[in-house]
């Protein structure tokens, strides 16, 4: 669910942490047998799969054909679809929609709200998680004083997103600022791996050659920055550990309407 494309193979191999720190937020979904329910940015299907497990009949969908594609390879006996979270339909309403690691990918969150409310019935639950106020904020740093180029994710803090959700007919359960350093995997070259991965566009218009010398001017900051929320370093023992900050949400939607 990203307005970038994604090269499936290496966000499966490289970046496993997404789905597998998933398993948290499938708690707080606590999945029913029987349920539906909608898995918004399904990106390779892994939590998908993990839902289906549960005995819920759900269905995932993301913005990314490619991911699409790979999901389905993955698991052929489940249901995917490109769509996008800002503009959504579901064929009846579902008992509800999840969401990992994703929606700080979307610049028009109250779209998005309007269409996972749509998507629910009355009570259903609106369960996600993704980057929050503060999230990967040494890295972002750094790329704003390498590269001269602003964040461009989508970052809320808990007030701002509970605000949101209750504008649009939610009644929010829980939410919480959650910090968690996340090491990168294959040593020191993670946080090259991720800034190709996720941080594609800060680098759009450049070279292969100035994208690498501008990498390294990023990994050389950022070795020598502490982060603001840990105060550690993101480069210890030849790896490095981002400093991720997710903003998890339980709402109910509210309302017959
Ligand atoms: C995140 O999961 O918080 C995230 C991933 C990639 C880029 C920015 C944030």
């Amino acid at each position: 669910m990203t307005t970038q494309t994604w090269d499936t193979q290496r966000y499966q191999a490289q970046h496993s942490f997404v789905w597998q720190y998933g398993t948290a937020l499938i708690d707080l979904l606590a999945p029913q047998s029987g349920e539906q329910i909608l898995d918004l940015g399904c990106g390779t299907g892994q939590l998908t799969n993990v839902l289906a497990e549960a005995g819920a009949q759900v269905e995932g969908i993301d913005a990314d054909p490619a991911m699409v594609a790979q999901a389905q390879q993955n698991y052929p006996g489940l249901t995917f679809r490109t769509a996008d979270a800002r503009d959504f339909e579901v064929a009846t309403p579902v008992d509800a929609v999840f969401s990992n690691a994703v929606l700080h990918w979307v610049l028009q969150p109250e779209t998005v709200v309007q269409s996972v409310r749509r998507a629910l019935k009355p009570g259903g639950r609106f369960v996600a998680e993704f980057g929050g106020k503060g999230n990967v904020q040494t890295i972002i740093s750094a790329v704003e004083s390498c590269l001269h180029q602003p964040n461009f994710w989508y970052f809320p803090s808990v007030a701002e997103y509970a605000s949101l959700l209750e504008a649009h007919g939610f009644e929010v359960t829980f939410a919480a600022l959650i910090d968690r350093p996340t090491p990168l995997e294959d040593g020191d070259r993670g946080l090259a791996n991720w800034l190709r991965m996720f941080g594609a566009r800060f680098f759009s218009g450049l070279s292969e050659t100035e994208t690498a010398s501008m990498i390294r001017q990023v990994e050389d900051r950022v070795r020598t920055d502490r982060s603001a929320l840990t105060l550690s370093r993101l480069y210890q023992n030849g790896g490095w550990v981002a400093d991720y900050r997710r903003l998890r949400i339980l709402a109910i939607r509210q309302g017959n309407e």
